[in-house]
């Protein structure tokens, strides 16, 4: 099997159809943002707050060479701006979850976690600034994506099975 690489912006739910894909296939799934905090014995935000968004931004480039090299079977869900790393469409089939902005801060809105959810992005503090960065990023996004899914108002079960299905036709 392929790898299945899940890109999206902050929040859209990535974490959460990635749990729903491995209950219903064979794939491991790993993400970028625990192997990163892994890597460092950091958190995302203290990696951010002690030595910037561009020191995280190289953890991520050397992180996806050792998945190219690596990593096989394996559902890869990515933190928000992961898509940006040269070799993307070399790790794997690349599945895009989709959502307009307002949706996808609603959705986090709504998390009985919600409060945590927000405080661990550094990238959301702001919601201005991050509404521009969604206007910027999205059309990124499409461009790279092999699959999107629109997963406004689906539940995570759902979407996992509609990229099962559309998985199929690249394996
Ligand atoms: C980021 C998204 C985050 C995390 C970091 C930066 C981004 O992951 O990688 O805070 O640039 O969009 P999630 O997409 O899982 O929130």
């Amino acid at each position: 099997m392929k790898n299945i690489i899940l890109i999206g912006f902050m929040g859209v739910g990535k974490g959460s159809v990635a749990r729903e894909v491995i209950k219903h296939s064979n794939y491991i799934a790993i993400d970028t943002d625990d192997l990163v905090e892994s890597m460092t014995n950091k958190k995302i935000k203290a990696i951010f707050e002690d030595e910037g968004e561009s020191y995280f931004r190289e953890l991520e480039k050397n992180l996806s060479t050792w998945l190219e090299n690596s990593v096989s079977d394996t559902l890869i869900s990515t933190g928000g701006g992961f898509y940006k790393v040269k070799n993307l469409k070399k790790i794997g089939i690349v599945v895009l979850l989709d959502s307009p902005f307002d949706a996808i801060i609603k959705r986090i809105k709504e998390h009985p976690n919600a409060a945590k959810k927000l405080k661990k992005r550094p990238l959301l503090q702001d919601l201005k600034k991050a509404k521009e960065l969604y206007r910027q990023r999205r059309p990124e996004y499409l461009e790279l994506a092999d699959i999107v899914i629109d997963v406004t108002d689906k539940s995570a079960l759902n979407c996992s099975k509609e990229l099962l299905k559309k998985v199929k036709k690249y394996a």
